[in-house]
């Protein structure tokens, strides 16, 4: 039972009402939140990584949790250096110390998100994929502002891969990312049931063991 997890239930039954204004505000007004240095320090280390030179592509997989996902991506992507972030340390070292050596393609990265898409968009870096795997869905009507899509640092997201794919329990989650993707003309969608047969994340296997339906989203990068 330690996996177990109660489906969400939010006030919120359909995409949020504020949605575009919000984005349309956001486009207004870029961003400008200053750089904080442990970000600074981390996207040093990903630079040092990536001109190593050694890989033809990047994959980002953005809030990794324990980097579950991101040992995976890089054990099935041997020519991808594979970056993983997470704010947490905490989460970061718990899979460490069960999963043995981390994959020489993988980097894991204690930062926040928003800083290290801000630089890797000023660095110019396009990843070949860029995985949003089950990202805190902040389900109360009142917190559009703490999902991915209500932040200020959403209209970045298209330009930083080719590919973006986002997997949640809450259909609405998706459904509103997938309506500020396709406002910002980026590029083309699809949301899907999603099938799992081998759990890619801690996250995904416990909401699979509570027979949960799972959504994914793929939004391609037209721009
Ligand atoms: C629900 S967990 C999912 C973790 C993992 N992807 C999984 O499926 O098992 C969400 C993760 O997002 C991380 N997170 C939340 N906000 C973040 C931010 N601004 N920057 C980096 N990580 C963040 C949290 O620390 C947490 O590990």
């Amino acid at each position: 039972m330690q996996f177990a997890s109660k489906e969400i239930s939010s006030a919120q039954q359909a995409p949020h009402k504020r949605l575009i204004d919000d984005l349309e505000r956001h486009l207004a007004a870029p961003y400008q939140k200053p750089l904080q240095t442990h970000n600074l320090e981390a996207f040093e280390q990903l630079l040092k990584h990536i001109n190593s030179n050694k890989y033809e592509q990047l994959i980002l997989d953005s809030c990794c949790g324990t980097g579950l996902s991101s040992r995976a991506l890089a054990n099935n992507n041997p020519g991808a250096l594979v970056i993983g972030i997470d704010r947490s340390l905490k989460r970061l070292n718990t899979e460490s110390l069960n999963a043995g050596e981390l994959p020489e393609n993988c980097l894991l990265l204690r930062a926040n998100c928003e800083d290290i898409w801000r630089l890797c968009e000023r660095e110019g870096l396009v990843f070949k994929q860029h995985f949003l795997l089950y990202p805190n869905p902040y389900p109360k009507t009142e917190h559009l502002k703490r999902r991915w899509h209500g932040h200020p640092v959403f209209p970045l997201l298209p330009k930083l891969a080719q590919k973006t794919e986002l997997r949640s329990n809450w259909r609405i989650y998706l459904e509103e990312f997938e309506l500020c993707w396709r406002h910002l003309g980026a590029g083309e969608t699809q949301l899907n049931e999603l099938a799992v047969q081998e759990p890619l994340t801690l996250f995904e296997r416990k909401y699979l063991n509570s027979g949960q339906a799972l959504y994914q989203l793929i939004c391609q990068n037209q721009l």
